[in-house]
């Protein structure tokens, strides 16, 4: 079933340690709690001093946990590291990633670590020199060979006053991280996948371009709902305002040459290729490399426009002989007849499927939220999808893709 969003119900573990950037996990925890997620915090003594476990309990609605252990809850490490999706130690001073290294418990966090059956992600803070010290190297090491994650630290200005690598990372770029790690183990894990989205631009002079309204949305909620199935995703745009998903590689273009050269190269090895993008169907047949002036009166009578490069007919060609990339879903924008032209589109570009939708419907196509969408396959209608938002969209085009991909019918 669609989820709308990978944290809804997850349990997310945050430790949390004594450094200043305890505010960010402040921060965080009331972000993953947002996004649906059931977090429970453990502080340190150390994290104590910086942070009350008040002011987590006022953010994420749930008890927060101390060394203040009692009979009726000796087995809370157990209870909390086996029922997790995740656990998050945010931030991670040197001294927890050295007690965690070898093993020592002496406090809720680092048995609970001990106990924990779920994936580990570390967010280190720490001073000046302390995170490129020998000593701290080495304990990333042993952690990250014993399957644990890290996010960062980044390079900026620390409590001392010193830049440097030790800073814990922004708690948005934080989220991200965790959601990549969630994710693991999802129906597109290990499967590389391109989505393409936004507009090109065909240029009549440095100042001038042909282009058309698309703003990018679909696609990139595309690359989303495959970054949270697990996917190793990549990201060819047009020049598009919104921002590419966290963990996605983006492959800026403008043109529609440029968009097939990079989508060609990006999908040569590819699982599977989204072709969102609103690719500009002309250019002008005449560029010129000055700005034309009011008065080159000729020049805007002579302009006239040829056809770009159909992309999904090229990777259909390289794909007949290569064999990827091994799943290709188009998208069709139409104004009418929506199944016989998507339809005839899905069998002319050989795509698997084709997610036709009716751009002259309200609240479906360009610079809007929300898309309805008709899913074909060469054997026939897949799914009506009512109107609905563009991620709850993307997740069921991605469900069909992933099922189609390993197997199973649908
Ligand atoms: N597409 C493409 N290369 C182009 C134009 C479109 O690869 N030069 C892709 C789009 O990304 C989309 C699919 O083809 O996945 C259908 O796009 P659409 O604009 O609906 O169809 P066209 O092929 O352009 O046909 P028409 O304009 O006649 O509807």
């Amino acid at each position: 079933m669609s989820k709308i969003n990978l944290l809804t119900g997850k349990r997310i573990l945050l430790g949390v340690t004594g450094s200043i950037a305890c505010y960010k996990a402040v921060d965080l925890a009331s972000k993953l709690t947002q996004a649906g997620a059931e977090v429970d915090v453990i502080l340190t003594e150390g994290a104590q001093r910086f942070v009350m476990p008040l002011t987590f309990r006022s953010v994420t609605g749930r008890p927060s946990y101390t060394d203040m252990w009692s009979l009726d809850d000796h087995v809370r490490h157990v209870g909390l590291g086996e029922t997790a999706d995740l656990f998050v130690i945010a931030p991670a001073t040197a001294h927890t990633m050295a007690k965690l290294a070898t093993g020592l418990a002496d406090n809720l966090l680092t048995v609970t670590a001990l106990a924990a059956r779920c994936p580990i992600l570390i967010a280190p803070a720490m001073d000046g020199g302390m995170y490129g010290h020998p000593a701290t190297q080495a304990n990333v090491a042993t952690l990250r060979e014993r399957g644990v994650q890290f996010a960062g630290p980044a390079v900026g200005r620390m409590a001392s006053g010193l830049a440097g690598l030790g800073r814990m990372v922004e708690p948005a770029e934080l989220l991200g991280f965790i959601r990549q790690a969630v994710a693991q183990g999802g129906p597109l894990a290990g499967r590389k996948v391109v989505v393409s989205t936004g507009p090109t631009r065909e240029p009549l002079d440095p100042v001038r371009f042909i282009s058309n309204r698309s703003t990018g949305k679909q696609g990139l909620a595309v690359a989303q709902a495959a970054l949270d199935a697990g996917a190793d995703v990549t990201v060819v745009h047009g020049p598009i305002s919104e921002p590419i998903p966290f963990g996605a590689t983006a492959v800026p273009v403008q043109t529609t040459e440029q968009m097939g050269e990079a989508v060609l190269s990006a999908a040569k090895d590819a699982d599977v290729l989204f072709m969102v993008a609103a690719v500009a169907d002309f250019r002008p047949n005449t560029q010129s490399d000055k700005k034309i002036k009011k008065t080159d009166e000729q020049w805007g009578l002579a302009i006239g426009l040829e056809v770009t490069l159909d992309i999904l007919t090229a990777v259909k060609t390289e794909r007949d002989k290569s064999g990827y990339p091994r799943i290709v879903l188009g998208f069709a924008a139409e104004t009418h007849n929506a199944f016989e032209y998507g339809r005839d589109k899905l069998l002319r570009k050989g795509l698997n499927f084709i997610a036709v939708n009716d751009v002259t419907d309200q609240g479906a196509g360009f610079a809007v939220d929300t898309n309805k969408v008709l899913l074909l396959s060469s054997a026939g209608v897949v799914e009506e999808m009512p109107m609905q938002s563009k991620t709850a969209v993307a997740e069921r085009l991605v469900h069909h893709v992933a099922n189609s991909l390993n197997g199973s019918a649908h």
